[in-house]
């Protein structure tokens, strides 16, 4: 793992994004580039800003400016369709509070576009990877599957209303999952991204020197996952984060492999998974109900050593 020690680093790497302090002022920084998982560019632009952001809400901050890094080839992509790229994602921004301040653009073969975000944040409620304790209940905001099925409509496996479910969800930003985890007194958060509900989980048991529990039934999917993880439409990502992490996890017998793979699925544009103390629950659930969040309860936080127990 990279260190830094430099005095003015609050948060360094390791966690969702990293945490500077300038004179009386603390950043927030990050950045994130993904490849296209939906073909219309301007709702592409969009979710990969909704992406970007969603590390400074998993710290408990607000976004402020971004900048665009683009990688592309001039001969297969009309300049229309950069423009729809960028126009979704400064639209998303904006919804965010941020603005997009520049960027750069690289020739490549294959087709890239992320955000450099740099946001700010109060000292006081910083949500590390590492503040989750014995305890505290584990949240999640959105339901898991979006690897499973971006993939499995690739090869046209779906029906459009799920993946337009899925479209939706990966549109949504992070911003009232953030705010109210730091209103109901979390000191821990992490959004759900490219290791999986395992892999993140197991970051935040691990930095937190904790064992997550997680309820496999009470974890909430997608449209048509299970029928596609049936069917072996699993996409790589998800086989190489379940090998990477199944030696600290502990499934119970119950737990099919299947059933593995979907919490190993990557995530793009995932919810936040929040450990949360009991006696924020109530004021979780009216922030919720009235911003119209979803949220589920999936397990809790308990005395250990940085492993993930699936029940
Ligand atoms: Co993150
Ligand atoms: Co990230």
């Amino acid at each position: 793992m990279l260190k830094c020690t430099h005095q003015r680093v609050v948060v360094g790497p390791g966690d969702d994004a990293g945490v500077l302090r300038f004179k009386s002022n603390l950043l927030v920084e990050t950045v994130d580039v993904i490849t296209p998982i939906v073909d219309d560019p301007y709702t592409f632009g969009a979710i990969c800003a909704a992406n970007s952001v969603s590390d400074v809400y998993a710290m408990g901050g607000r976004p402020l400016s971004a900048l665009a890094i683009l990688g592309f080839s001039s001969c297969d992509y009309p300049s229309s369709a950069v423009k729809s790229l960028l126009k979704g994602c400064i639209d998303k921004l904006k919804e965010a509070g941020a603005c997009l301040i520049g960027g750069h653009s690289i020739d490549d073969k294959e087709f890239k576009f992320g955000l450099a975000v740099t946001g700010a944040i109060d000292n006081k409620t910083i949500l590390k990877v590492a503040g989750a304790s014995a305890g505290e209940v584990l949240i999640l905001t959105k339901p898991l599957g979006t690897g499973i099925i971006t993939s499995a409509a690739k090869r046209g496996k779906v029906k459009s209303a799920a993946l337009n479910r899925v479209i939706a969800s990966m549109l949504k930003l992070n911003k009232t999952a953030s705010m109210a985890a730091v209103a109901c007194g979390s000191q821990s958060a992490t959004d759900v991204t490219g290791f999986g509900l395992l892999g993140h989980g197991l970051n935040m048991a691990k930095s937190s020197k904790a064992d997550l529990v997680i309820f496999y039934d009470k974890v909430p999917l997608m449209d048509e996952v299970k029928k596609c993880a049936a069917a072996g439409l699993v996409p790589k990502g998800a086989q190489r984060n379940l090998e990477f992490c199944k030696k600290d996890v502990i499934f119970s017998n119950g737990i099919s492999k299947e059933e593995q793979l979907i919490l190993s699925d990557p995530q793009t544009s995932g919810g936040l998974l929040i450990a949360l103390p009991p006696k924020g629950l109530k004021k979780f659930d009216r922030i919720a109900k009235k911003e119209r969040m979803p949220y589920w309860i999936i397990g809790e936080v308990i005395k250990g050593k940085g492993r993930i127990i699936v029940r």
